[in-house]
Order: C-alpha cells, then structure tokens, then sequence
C-alpha cells in the first residue's frame, strides 16, 4: 500500500527508528543502495524558497541511482491554473515519487488522497517532517539514543518546526519542551496529537512560557526563525513578540553542561540565536544540515519498499 508522509505522526515509532537505522548505513555507504535505478525519476515541487532541502533531496535521489526533476511552482500549471490533485495524477504516471514544499498542509493531503505514488511533505505551514528525521539522527549521532532525552524548543510554538518537534519527539518517546510567548503556543489539535502518541511511546510533552523554566536540565536546545516563509508581513510584531526567547549563552547556561544546540537553518543571527552560540562549541548544525542527505534518503528507500 503506497505510504506518504506528510507530517512526523505518519511513521510509528519502530516505522521511525528503522529509517534512521538505515539513514545511519546510508551515510556509511552512500552509493549502496539502487532503489531508483532505471533513473526513475522523483519530482520535487518548490511553492517556497530553499537551499538545504533543494540539494539534498537532489543528490539524494542521485545516489539512489535516480534522477531529481526539480520544479519551481511559479514556472508551473500547480498554484494558479492547476489542482494539487490533477497535478498528482499528472505526475504519477511518470515519476516514482512526489516531494513537495508548499504553504497549506490541506494541499499535501489533497495531492496524496489522488495520487498511487508516495507524496513526501518537504516543509508547509504546520509541519517540516524531514528536518525532523534528520534531526533525530543527528541527536542519536551525539547523545547515543532517543528514547528519554529532553529536547526544548524556544520560539514560536506554532511554527512547522516547533509543531514537528512535538510529533516527531514524542513519536521517538523523548521529552518534548516548547517555551513560546502567548499568541505564538503550538496549535491544540497539534499538541493533543503529541499527547497521545506520547503516551504510547513513555515521552512527554510540556508546553511553557518561561523559556528559563523550560531549558533546564534540557539535553537539546533547538530554536527556528521567527520570520518563517509567509508571515513576513508579521515581521515587526514577531520580532517585539519574541524578543525575550533569543537562545543565547545565559540560556544555554541552564541546559545539561553537555547539551547540544540545533537550528534548522537558515538562521537570523542575533534575533533567535546569538552568534556565540549557533557558532559555539555545543553547536551541531553543520551535521544536522548534512544528515538531510542521509535521513531523506532512508525516507525515500523505506516509502518506495512500501508502495
Ligand atoms: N532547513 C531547511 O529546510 O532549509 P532550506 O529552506 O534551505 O531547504
Ligand atoms: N520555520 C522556517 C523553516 C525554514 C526551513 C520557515 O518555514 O521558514
């Protein structure tokens, strides 16, 4: 049955840990596994900008013996003239499968309700799943395992990664923590969601305001922009909203002496993150940047044995 994956709660938690199990062989051996020989084709669809994403998902499909079709949506039929739908159906017919960076999570859902290919979420409004699978390969990488580590995000709770943060950590049975200002906490629905598959995993999930609170004794501390793609407008505000949630070296001050510090990039330095910081010693961004490769790779190997 063909599987997608549009956000972190999609995979169980053995679904999750046998993907990085295999990111993990993947980054080993990078030309050792052939699923897209032929080439077949994967299309990947740009609504948004991107740099991390854009490469990795193209080398990625390269190394898996594949071709990498990347469409930019202004130069498109998709988004003015054309359905997500009858853009999948279009799709399906000529490429193993589709990668899609877009604004509403309902137009993921839409092209993967029509199409018999596996549609991946590549980042949109409430989600960004595959940062996520590599970010949790880049924790097992530092602190060994998942299950029971404390990871807090600081910013705006109601952010894709904040929101995939909560799925995707309570998936892996870790203690999820967001510290965002009132007006900026992690959709309900979202939060219930974390709750219950947190319950089936023995993680947690705590929501605060008081971002001191919610660092200590953290062994992850996470931040993302708090401009995200879209809500420019908002930028004045966000920046007054959440001047008090900047992650600088007082703040690391309260997480475990060996915590580790990740962003999702890119990074406004000195807004959400001071320099001293995201350029410091317990700063693992270059390996989460590069573990997208290896973790979206594995993602792809894994749906496409699936279909
Ligand atoms: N982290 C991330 O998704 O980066 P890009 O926007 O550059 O793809
Ligand atoms: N929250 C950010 C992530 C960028 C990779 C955004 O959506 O712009």
């Amino acid at each position: 049955m063909t599987r997608h994956f549009l956000r972190d709660d999609d995979l169980s938690q053995a679904e999750q840990s046998a993907i990085i199990d295999l990111a993990i062989e993947l980054k080993k051996d990078r030309f050792s596994v052939k699923p897209l020989e032929g080439p077949q084709t994967v299309a990947v669809i740009f609504d948004k900008s991107s740099t991390r994403t854009r490469v990795s998902f193209a080398v990625g499909i390269a190394d898996l013996g594949g071709v990498p079709l990347i469409i930019s949506t202004a130069s498109s039929q998709l988004g003015g003239k054309e359905t997500a739908a009858d853009t999948a159906r279009v799709l399906e017919r000529q490429v193993a499968a589709i990668v899609w960076r877009t604004y509403a999570q309902a137009g993921l859902e839409e092209m993967a309700a029509r199409t018999t290919v596996p549609v991946v979420n590549a980042l949109s409004d409430d989600f960004h799943p595959c940062q996520l699978l590599a970010d949790l390969l880049t924790i097992r990488e530092h602190r060994g395992s998942l299950p029971g580590q404390t990871l807090t995000f600081i910013g705006d709770g109601a952010s894709n990664m904040a929101q995939s943060y909560l799925l995707a950590g309570a998936t892996a049975g870790m203690h999820v923590r967001v510290a965002s200002p009132e007006g900026y906490a992690p959709n309900q629905q979202v939060v219930e969601d974390a709750v219950r598959r947190a319950r089936e995993t023995a993680g947690t999930v705590t929501l605060y305001t008081d971002p001191n609170e919610a660092v200590t004794g953290s062994d992850v501390v996470v931040t993302d922009t708090w401009v995200s793609m879209g809500k420019e407008e908002e930028k004045a505000r966000r920046l007054t909203s959440l001047a008090a949630y900047r992650v600088d070296a007082d703040l690391m001050a309260l997480a475990k002496p060996d915590a580790v510090f990740m962003h999702c990039l890119p990074a406004d330095r000195g807004f959400e993150v001071t320099e001293d910081v995201i350029d410091g010693p317990q700063s693992i961004i270059w390996d989460e940047a590069e573990n997208r490769l290896h973790a979206q790779k594995a993602l792809l190997v894994w749906l496409l044995e699936q279909a």
